[in-house]
């Protein structure tokens, strides 16, 4: 039962598709409604004394940790690193006292990660997680278990499990910050409202997945796509290009749009795609400026933004994609949707093995 694509082609497709419900799911075993608040599991031990996070993790589920370092040190003014778990372990990191060692996995086996979160235990650190399959051998290590209600994922790219990994490192960011006294009651009703707003954000832009097949056989003829994004969209932009390689096979490399100017821009020509994920705000203007350079250059740019983006900068590219307006902190959220979307449609034009690409493992347990 649990193995059935459904009425979908790909398991892949399926569990894009799933993702207003299972976030949902997830983000419901975190809010309380009536209270307006953001609650974890019960703990052993007090956030507030989390003087530093230190987040460990491989592939899609590392993205999740670049996002969750921008929202726990906007939000709880606590600072944050992050490594692969691969490079983590040899590099001999310096731990301080009252760290909060995070790991974060859908299959909770990743031999790197669980050699790391064991590495963060032995040295002494208070572990957490953020894991998908409860029954891992990390869930059952870590001291906090912050579960992923994602469902069993079959498509070796990760989708669903990493919305749902996003929804609770919010919850944690949120957490964190009333724990150090940085958040309002009136600030948190906010968040608590605009999480629950996700679902809805997501099954809009599930609504626009015809276009984003339209526009995929103009990519899948690229031999290097280019994703640019700011802010927490910079991992959004990393998740893209790592979704594209996974499953198209096609060359893509994410970058911060500002750093576009310091090396890939040299790439660009009329036969680079550019994939932008850039929703309005503050910081909208100096992405657009970005995007301009490389349209200049002839770059075929599809701007995935909201309608007031699109508006000011929808013109001169070869295909727009417009997502809802939604609040900042939910927006790798939805953008996500048009992002995988992307990848699969591309990859179902190629003809590839969408569910079992290449060399890929849904879980690497070796080193
Ligand atoms: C493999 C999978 C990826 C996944 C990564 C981490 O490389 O192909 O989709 O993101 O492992 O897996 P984990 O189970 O630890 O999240």
């Amino acid at each position: 039962q649990l193995m059935d694509k459904g009425n979908h082609r790909h398991f892949m497709q399926k569990e894009i598709y799933e993702q207003p419900v299972v976030v949902a799911q997830t983000l419901r075993s975190y809010l309380r409604p009536l209270e307006e608040q953001v609650a974890l599991p019960d703990m052993e031990f007090d956030l507030a004394g989390v003087e530093r996070v230190a987040i460990v993790a491989c592939g899609t589920a590392y993205y999740v940790g670049m996002i969750g370092k921008y929202w726990i040190e906007q939000l709880a003014r606590v600072p944050v690193e992050i490594d692969f778990a691969s490079e983590f372990r040899y590099r001999d990191p310096v731990f301080t006292p009252s760290m909060l060692g995070l790991v974060i996995s859908q299959s909770g086996e990743t031999a790197d990660t669980l050699a790391a979160l064991r590495h963060m235990k032995e040295s002494g650190l208070t572990t957490g997680g953020i894991i998908n399959v409860p029954t891992s051998s990390m869930a059952r290590e870590v001291d906090l278990l912050l579960p992923t209600h994602a469902g069993p994922e079959i498509g070796v790219a990760s989708t669903k499990a990493f919305t749902c990994q996003l929804a609770v490192m919010a919850a944690l960011a949120v957490n964190l910050a009333r724990a150090k006294g940085r958040l309002s009651r009136e600030d948190e009703r906010d968040i608590v409202r605009h999480l629950r707003e996700v679902p809805e954000a997501m099954s809009k832009a599930l609504g626009h997945d015809a276009e984003i097949e339209a526009i995929a056989p103009k990519i899948a003829v690229a031999r290097d796509v280019l994703y640019l994004g700011r802010g927490p969209e910079y991992p959004m932009a990393l998740e893209g290009a790592l979704k594209l390689k996974e499953i198209s096979y096609i060359h893509a490399e994410g970058y911060a749009s500002g750093e576009m100017k310091h090396g890939p821009i040299a790439l660009i020509d009329d036969s680079v795609p550019l994939i932008v994920i850039a929703p309005s705000g503050p910081l909208f203007d100096k992405t657009v400026s970005n995007m301009q350079e490389a349209q200049a250059r002839g770059a075929q740019v599809v701007l995935i933004s909201d309608a007031e983006g699109i508006a000011q900068a929808g013109e001169n590219t070869i295909a727009t994609i417009e997502m809802p307006k939604v609040h900042p902190l939910i927006a790798p959220l939805v953008y996500a949707v048009p992002v995988q979307l992307l990848a699969y449609h591309v990859a179902v034009f190629k003809g590839t093995d969408v569910d079992q690409p290449r060399n890929l493992a849904k879980s690497v347990t070796v080193e």
